[in-house]
């Protein structure tokens, strides 16, 4: 291990276990659920598509966030994608070979290469694409396909999100001999009206799983780095635990403190956290993030992080200190919702929290003596 940068926990067991839960339920996609930035999409990555491909699946991965407008699309195009790497060998020299050669120029210059073998064309409804896909892909590759969709509730907000939550589940139950799906999602609540949305309980479509937390294995493998690095200091694994949990268990969040305390030769992690949240970098980017809506948002923020009930007399009254603010309780409704979709909030064990706790900490701090 070179840097803190590769510290890294891999997960084949939790893969293992995950896909053969698949096995036994052909047709019941994985619905893994957790906040964002603590490792689903790195476990997708790094754990589930190898044990995948060892078990003979062929992986194909969909980034649904980045695609909200259109994410069923986004699905068959990763499918379109995963077709053409089967079919087309990667090197130019690879295609020549494949392709016979139908005319060759006088001088030998011009070189044109046969059509390649053409199929039916897909179909250009999205839903019936998909299905086609499926098929072609899994007879293709001899073998089931695994759909890996990050981000899934995505879907639920598209524009026709019923529909297409309606016509993705057809597929899988359809296809279940030739795929199965693992989702994942960073919004319980997104993933809840998803799966409710095509008319039948999400219990009966997809099994949702809470994704595990990376543990102590993580943050011992930082601390022995840090010893590497300081070989006279130690970090202690508790003071460890403790930050980490209070920070969302956000192990990119986690590297990078200890980075800086590893910077300073600083070894009390409750004092690095601290002044992380000071650094100047840090507040940068919590203020840019929070100028990104009104005051009345950013003043909804800090009652929902000082865990007051938002919608309660006491909590309109002060929001109508905010300069311009007629607070009711239908405009701080709408304001939830609006900070939801932004991703600043999200429902906790307690209700609608904000998604980063540090976050809550920072506003706390900020604003210690507004809106009382
Ligand atoms: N198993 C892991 N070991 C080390 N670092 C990890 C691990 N999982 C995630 N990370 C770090 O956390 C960051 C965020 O993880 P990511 O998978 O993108 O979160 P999510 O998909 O849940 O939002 C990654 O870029 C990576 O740096
Ligand atoms: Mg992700």
């Amino acid at each position: 291990m070179k840097t803190f940068d590769d510290v890294e926990v891999r997960r084949p067991g939790l893969a293992q276990a995950y896909l053969a839960l698949l096995a036994a339920q052909p047709g019941r996609p994985l619905a893994l659920f957790a906040p964002r930035r603590v490792g689903k999409t790195f476990f997708l990555d790094h754990d589930l598509a190898p044990e995948a491909r060892a078990a003979g699946l062929l992986p194909v991965y969909a980034d649904l966030w980045l695609h909200k407008s259109a994410p069923l699309a986004a699905v068959n195009h990763a499918l379109e994608e995963a077709l053409d790497d089967l079919a087309v060998p990667d090197s130019r020299l690879g295609k020549l070979a494949k392709t016979p050669v139908r005319r060759v120029g006088l001088l030998g210059a011009s070189i044109d290469l046969g059509e390649a073998p053409q199929r039916r064309a897909l179909p250009e409804a999205s839903a019936l694409r998909l299905d086609t896909l499926v098929t072609r892909l899994a007879a293709r590759h001899k073998g089931r396909v695994l759909l890996m969709l990050d981000e899934v509730q995505t879907l639920g907000e598209a524009p026709d999100g019923v529909s297409l939550v309606a016509s993705l589940r057809a597929v899988l139950h359809k296809q279940r001999g030739q795929v199965c799906a693992v989702f994942t999602g960073s919004s319980q609540e997104g993933l809840a009206r998803l799966m409710n949305t095509a008319g039948a309980p999400m219990y009966q479509f997809a099994q949702v799983i809470d994704f595990p937390f990376l543990g102590d294995e993580f943050l011992q493998r930082l601390a022995t780095h840090f010893s590497t690095v300081h070989p006279e200091k130690t970090l202690a694994l508790e003071g460890l635990q403790a930050v980490f949990e209070r920070i969302g268990c956000k192990p990119a969040l986690m590297r990078d403190m200890v980075k800086a305390m590893s910077a300073e030769g600083m070894t009390d992690a409750r004092q690095g956290l601290q002044k992380y949240m000071a650094s100047d970098h840090q507040v940068a980017i919590w203020q840019a993030l929070l100028n990104s809506v009104d005051a009345f948002d950013q003043a909804v923020l800090l009652v929902l992080a000082r865990g007051q009930a938002p919608l309660s007399q006491a909590t309109l009254k002060a929001l109508a200190s905010i300069p311009g603010a007629k607070p009711t309780v239908s405009k701080v409704r709408s304001s939830i919702e609006k900070l939801k979709r932004g991703g600043f909030l999200s429902r906790g064990s307690a209700g609608v929290q904000l998604d980063d706790p540090l976050l809550a900490e920072f506003l706390m701090q900020r604003d210690s003596g507004r809106l009382t």
